[in-house]
């Protein structure tokens, strides 16, 4: 497993819509998997999409630990709001309320930043796992979030350009200005 350099927003290949997978079996995509975790877990990050490593195709890796989770939820609502590491392969999103939510988003591609992005508050998504699986989950919080944002990678779309408020676009350095009595 090798850790992958990261393209940074600019780079043509986070602005192109993604390819489809067509070979799960394909050594190529199962070392490039494998990179991306180990890439996402040493950044860290909370998800990473393929073309942040520069391979144009629709994959991505996430996770949405219970850390991350709005506090007090009832077991079955962290179900929804949580997911283990995952790795789906041509994902699809459907939108299950127009209900959004906002919430600060970072991104690997832009570093240093955070936005203020408002989004779907309730998804189902769907794709395959490396295994060929069907993986469908309905997702929450965080975890609906996190499956949204690595999606729009492969369609080129970074955080940025869903913002409504650039004014809420910050250095991470200064969240505290936004975070402090907001709890
Ligand atoms: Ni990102």
């Amino acid at each position: 497993m090798t850790i992958r350099k990261i393209a940074r927003m600019g780079h043509p290949v986070l602005a192109q819509k993604a390819d489809p997978v067509t070979d799960l079996a394909d050594p190529e995509l199962r070392r490039l998997v494998e990179d991306m975790v180990e890439t996402m877990i040493d950044a860290p990050g909370a998800g990473l999409a393929a073309p942040q490593v520069y391979e144009p195709v629709r994959v991505v890796v996430f996770q949405a630990p219970v850390g991350r989770a709005d506090p007090g939820l009832s077991e079955a609502e962290i179900f929804e709001h949580t997911a283990p590491l995952t790795v789906l392969v041509n994902p699809e999103i459907e939108i299950l309320s127009p209900a959004r939510e906002g919430g600060w988003e970072g991104c690997l591609s832009v570093p240093g930043l955070r936005g203020w992005v408002e989004r779907p508050a309730h998804i189902r998504y769907s794709g395959l796992g490396l295994d060929g699986k069907r993986i469908e989950r309905v997702a929450k919080g965080f975890h609906a979030r996190v499956v949204q944002h690595e999606c729009d990678h492969l369609d080129g779309i970074l955080y940025p350009q869903r913002m409504t408020d650039l004014s809420r676009l910050i250095f991470e350095s200064e969240i505290r200005h936004w975070l402090e009595g907001k709890t």
